[in-house]
């Protein structure tokens, strides 16, 4: 997608050094930088320090990460150390592990010599699939908000569909397009007239800093509210659709996403909004029936939330401290929202009801 009318993803393996390049997600909206990831512990780093996040895209890094593990040592032993230190990195997305496990499994009985480049072939066809799966994730999307366009009729007034968004699971969140995005900017590239509420996303702000910055960039009119405005948005009628991404699904159709995803779900149910999740497959968690009581949630540093940064006026990054001295702060990363309260899930092989039987014709268990 474009920054600065620039094509970009957000991870590449450059040919030439053979090394992982990514956007360095820390900088933005401020910052453009593109960081090298030189070895697997740089690239454990980079997910554990949310330089790139989103759980697709977390996925992509942990397969290049065990990629240059393997060039740094091909061994077994090295193999399952450094599947082991990057599985640790964050607990809740299932698509790092998905993805792990992939690059495991092809390599695992090949010789030493064999599997580097078995690795490489294996990752980039990962990042790839990404990039295919959000586009269709996004052709699917943009019927639900077709619909929803064509029902709208505002007597007098240009007709425009107000989606409300929380986190980032744009194009930043994936390789390409993003999952809860992508109906949003097939929709902008079909014509239709969008204005997208952006919850800012306390407390590591990306939806303030990450979806704002894509959607800037995109030409796509957006607003960013505060993470309690949007309850009182859907009573007036300013929200008519909400479409959010996921960490983990379970088998059973719950969605573990950014932490207060939940409350937008419950708001939109009262309101009769329609409430959607944008996944692909490397979401679903078929291990798992009961969100709320088998997601382990990630919990973060209180100092996400004791504090806070942004740009000052004399044009610098500064964090400051938001609580009295000796305040503590507890970060819970995600949440679930039950099924129940789930219109439906936005897949790349199309929409399915948030339940088991529905899930099971698009999906197979291994
Ligand atoms: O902590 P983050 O920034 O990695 O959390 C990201 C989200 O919660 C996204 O909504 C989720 O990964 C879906 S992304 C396509």
């Amino acid at each position: 997608m474009l920054i600065e009318n620039k094509e970009w993803h957000t991870i590449w393996l450059n040919k030439e050094t053979q090394k992982i390049e990514v956007i360095d997600q820390t900088k933005l909206p401020h910052k453009f930088e593109v960081k090298v990831i030189n070895n697997s512990f740089e690239a454990a780093n980079a997910i554990s320090q949310m330089v790139i996040r989103g759980a697709p895209l977390i996925g992509v890094m942990g397969a290049y990460g065990l990629m240059l593990g393997l060039r740094e040592n091909p061994s077994s032993s090295n193999l399952e150390k450094t599947y082991e230190t990057l599985l640790a990195t964050r607990p809740t997305a299932v698509n790092l592990k998905w993805s792990l496990d992939r690059i495991f499994q092809k390599v695992k009985d090949l010789s030493q010599v064999d599997r580097l480049n078995a690795a490489m072939k294996e990752a980039c066809i990962i990042e790839k699939e990404d990039i295919e799966m959000c586009s269709l994730i996004g052709d699917n999307g943009l019927k639900i908000i077709q619909e929803i366009y064509d029902r709208k009729i505002i007597k007098n007034e240009k007709k425009v569909i107000n989606i409300l968004t929380h986190c980032n699971a744009g194009w930043l969140a994936t390789v390409n397009w993003g999952t809860a995005l992508a109906p949003i900017y097939k929709a902008h590239r079909a014509g239709l007239n969008l204005h997208i509420w952006v919850d800012e996303t306390r407390p590591r702000n990306q939806g303030a800093s990450l979806t704002a910055f894509e959607l800037k960039n995109e030409g796509i009119p957006h607003t960013v509210i505060v993470d309690n405005a949007g309850g009182h948005l859907m009573q007036h009628g300013l929200v008519d659709l909400v479409i959010v991404g996921s960490d983990r699904t379970t088998s059973q159709g719950d969605v573990c996403n950014k932490i207060g995803t939940y409350l937008k779900a419950l708001a939109a149910n009262d309101n009769d909004i329609p409430f959607y999740a944008a996944l692909p497959i490397s979401t679903l968690d078929w291990e798992l029936e009961d969100g709320l009581s088998e997601i382990v949630i990630e919990a973060r540093s209180e100092r996400e939330v004791t504090h806070i940064s942004g740009l000052n006026d004399s044009g610098n990054i500064e964090t400051v401290k938001l609580v009295p001295q000796g305040t503590h702060g507890f970060n819970p990363g995600f949440d679930v929202t039950p099924n129940n309260l789930i219109t439906g899930l936005i897949t790349e092989r199309g929409i399915c009801k948030a339940n088991k039987s529905e899930i099971s014709k698009f999906y197979k268990k291994k």
